[in-house]
């Protein structure tokens, strides 16, 4: 299959990218290197530097139509969307506007989209979340993601172009970069460099937190399965801030205790994905143990993260 990644010099992308190839397809990548990096980017592939707002970008999928279109190019963070609605909308809802309606004209069979399971929903007391939940964001990062679960929704139903929607948890492995501002990347980073993490709140607020290789797994389901249908995909095991804490100063051996600090605003008591409706129709389930996979991403960070 042809398949153009976007975001694939990203944490998540790059890793989709990589298992796209080992399976034979033809793979393009584009990002304009916001936050990715081009050492991310599989060698196999063909990289374009655009941003997927550009007339450029759009004229690319019209020329390659490719099958399939894997969108994970965004604003990921929820703090900057705060701070800089208009600039989260342009990246997260025009981008997307634009892919689809060139994919529309190029007779792109389906977009697999990066939605998210924790913005989405908003705060639940009901758990695990169901993806019958009502969508309820509550920053405009979750309002982009879910405008754009609409957007894939309209160009489906009126110009036949099939989409996925996977709605992530927390997810975490290697190539994440510490601006992600994500706990297991923070942590385990500050303890290697001989730094103190901050916990804010108590510490027992617990979350849901997926490999990254589980989510490629899914990215390569969702290539032959799942049209028109949104998934939740995380491991449904709410683990806590202070647990990882725990477990990564003991996969380093390290002797530091947390500093603690106050709640920040949007802080969750617990949340986690119900993804049974994944196990059922994309046949995807979480595979890899926590402690490995932690184990892994930490030991991936003390091997990169002092190398040029
Ligand atoms: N990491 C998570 O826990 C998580 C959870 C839910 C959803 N997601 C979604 O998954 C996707 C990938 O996230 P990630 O964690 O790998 O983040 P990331 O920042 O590593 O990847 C995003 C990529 O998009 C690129 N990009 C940003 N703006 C662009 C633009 N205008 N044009 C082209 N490229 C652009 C960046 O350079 C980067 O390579 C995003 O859509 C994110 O919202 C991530």
């Amino acid at each position: 299959m042809k398949i153009l990644v976007t975001g694939g010099a990203g944490f998540i992308g790059s890793h989709i990218v990589d298992r796209y190839i080992e399976l034979g397809h033809d793979v393009i990548v584009v990002d304009n290197l916001a936050t990715g990096s081009k050492a991310n980017v599989n060698p196999n592939a063909r990289f374009f530097p655009l941003d997927v707002r550009s007339p450029e970008f759009a004229a690319l999928i019209r020329s390659e139509k490719p099958d399939v279109i894997n969108h994970h190019a965004a604003q990921t963070l929820v703090r900057i969307s705060t701070e800089q609605p208009v600039f989260d909308a342009d990246v997260n809802v025009l981008g997307i506007i634009n892919l689809l309606q060139a994919a529309a004209e190029a007779d792109v069979r389906k977009v697999i989209f990066a939605s998210s399971g924790g913005t989405v929903y908003g705060v639940q007391d009901k758990l695990p979340i169901t993806e019958d939940t009502p969508f309820a964001p509550q920053s405009p990062y979750g309002i982009s993601k879910t405008a754009s679960e609409f957007y894939l929704r309209y160009y489906a139903a009126n110009w036949g172009v099939a989409y996925t929607a996977l709605r992530y948890a927390n997810i975490f492995g290697p190539r994440d970069t510490v601006s992600s501002e994500h706990v297991i990347t923070v942590f385990a980073t500050q303890m290697i460099r001989g730094e103190t993490p901050t916990i804010h709140w108590d510490g027992e607020q617990a979350k849901d937190y997926l490999y990254v290789g589980d989510v490629v797994n899914a990215n390569v389901q969702a290539l032959t399965k799942g049209d028109n249908e949104a998934y939740n995909l995380g491991a449904g095991q709410p683990i806590s801030v202070n647990t990882i804490f725990k477990l990564i100063r003991d996969i380093l051996d390290v002797d530091v205790e947390p500093r603690f600090g106050p709640k920040r605003m949007g802080d969750v008591r617990l949340f986690y994905l119900d993804s049974r409706k994944a196990q059922r129709e994309l046949d995807w389930r979480p595979q890899a143990p926590f402690l490995d996979a932690l184990t892994e991403t930490v030991h991936w960070y003390r091997d990169h993260l002092f190398r040029k």
